[in-house]
């Protein structure tokens, strides 16, 4: 997708309105847990600010239901945003009406404007044409670098679209699209996928997808064990998707057919319970015992996955290898973690593409090891399936 971007655009003195995604997650004292979007936007936002722009970044936050509810208020982000840039932020009490087209009339070259949450109300997610047409008339030039919110087409990032003239790309969005881009489209090869998470349902459509470039295919998490229920082996009480079961052989048939080596653990690790007292230990994957859950792939699948991610020169990760939350079911996940960031280190591109998976990287310390870590969760994962994100595809040729 060629988009115009921010960097093509003039902006000393124009009023930039600018769509971001400081859908941050907060703890119960309203403290930001991880700001990691906020940093990310960080490049648009400077490039706005020190170019003497006036700017108006507007966000969602939560799911608040078209309703003004404090604790999803943007309050906590204009503090924490202040103090990264160093410079005052103003938090708007609302994000459209008279007093915030005052507000932003105000707006001197090289200020920060930051309106409230957009999904107070229910026309945000309703792609509302007046309010579309209403956010639109606070800006004189229109920027989405809302990676994270790009699969939806909501009043802010694809109504809007219709009602500005210029609507270009940040550079966060950039650079979410030239790595997962260039990893869907000319991958240096060879080219590892890492696939996780608890349903082959939740997945399908990314194996699709990355079937048509990829050269190996690592499989953990639960969804495993539809393809083990499907190979005929016992289960235990693992989670299987009994209705994806003859799928699980399609896509068995389907890489065999493709030449695509998909590989699946040979060694898992059981408990009775998923608790963090539950005694637990590493079972062959053809001898899970009656009553036992598969909670994390084992040591010898974990070194095997290792191997592959050794050899490769783009490797791509979506989705946990076990419930990794827990420690005692925690060591694949963190073992393909430091794989990924030795892969690295090696001169290979390793790419997560959000959601679980960066929460993964985040926990195994490894963050800054790795080339990209996608700000997006259900954005990405759309992404990889080769959807179109009605965010992005409404900017600017
Ligand atoms: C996300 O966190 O994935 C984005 O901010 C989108 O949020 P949503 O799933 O509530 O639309």
């Amino acid at each position: 997708m060629q988009k115009k971007s921010l960097s093509d655009i003039s902006i000393q003195g124009k009023r930039v309105l600018m769509r971001v995604d400081f859908n941050v997650p907060l703890d119960s004292s309203k403290k930001i847990t991880d700001d990691k979007r906020i940093v990310e936007s960080l490049p648009s936002i400077r490039k706005v600010v020190e170019s003497g722009g006036r700017l108006i970044l507007m966000s969602h936050l939560g799911r608040p239901k078209g309703k003004v509810n404090a604790e999803y208020s943007l309050a906590p982000v204009a503090s924490r945003l202040s103090e990264l840039l160093d410079c005052p932020v103003t938090m708007a009490k609302d994000c459209v009406g008279t007093e915030v087209m005052q507000q932003v009339l105000a707006l001197q070259d090289g200020e920060v404007l930051l309106l409230e949450n957009l999904r107070f109300h229910p026309e945000e997610e309703a792609n509302d044409a007046d309010f579309s047409r209403e956010l639109a008339s606070l800006g004189e030039v229109y920027v989405n670098d809302a990676f994270g919110t790009a699969h939806r087409a909501h009043a802010s990032t694809e109504g809007i679209t219709h009602y500005v003239q210029t609507a270009v790309a940040g550079f966060l969005i950039e650079r979410e699209l030239l790595y997962l881009g260039k990893a869907l489209q000319e991958p240096e090869r060879p080219f590892v996928a890492i696939l996780g998470g608890s349903k082959i349902s939740g997945k399908i459509d990314v194996l699709e997808n990355l079937f048509k470039k990829v050269d190996t295919v690592l499989i953990g998490g639960a969804m495993v064990f539809t393809f083990f229920k499907a190979m005929g082996y016992e289960t235990g009480n693992s989670l299987v998707e009994e209705s994806k079961i003859e799928l699980a052989l399609k896509i068995l048939e389907e890489a065999k057919a493709k030449g695509i080596k998909l590989l699946l653990p040979s060694d898992v690790i059981v408990a009775a319970e998923i608790s963090a007292t539950a005694a637990f230990h590493a079972e062959m994957v053809t001898a899970i015992p009656e009553g036992m859950i598969g909670l994390d792939i084992g040591p010898l699948t974990a070194e095997a996955y290792r191997n592959e991610i050794l050899s490769a020169r783009t490797v791509l990760w979506n989705g946990p290898m076990g419930v990794f939350e827990i420690d005692n079911f925690a060591a694949g996940t963190m073992a393909v973690a430091k794989a990924m960031a030795e892969a690295t280190a090696k001169g290979a591109t390793t790419i997560i593409g959000g959601g679980d998976s960066a929460a993964a990287v985040a926990k195994a310390g490894l963050a800054q090891e790795m080339t990209h870590i996608s700000t997006g969760g259900g954005a990405s994962l759309e992404f990889l399936e080769g959807k179109e994100l009605p965010g992005i595809a409404a900017l600017n040729d």
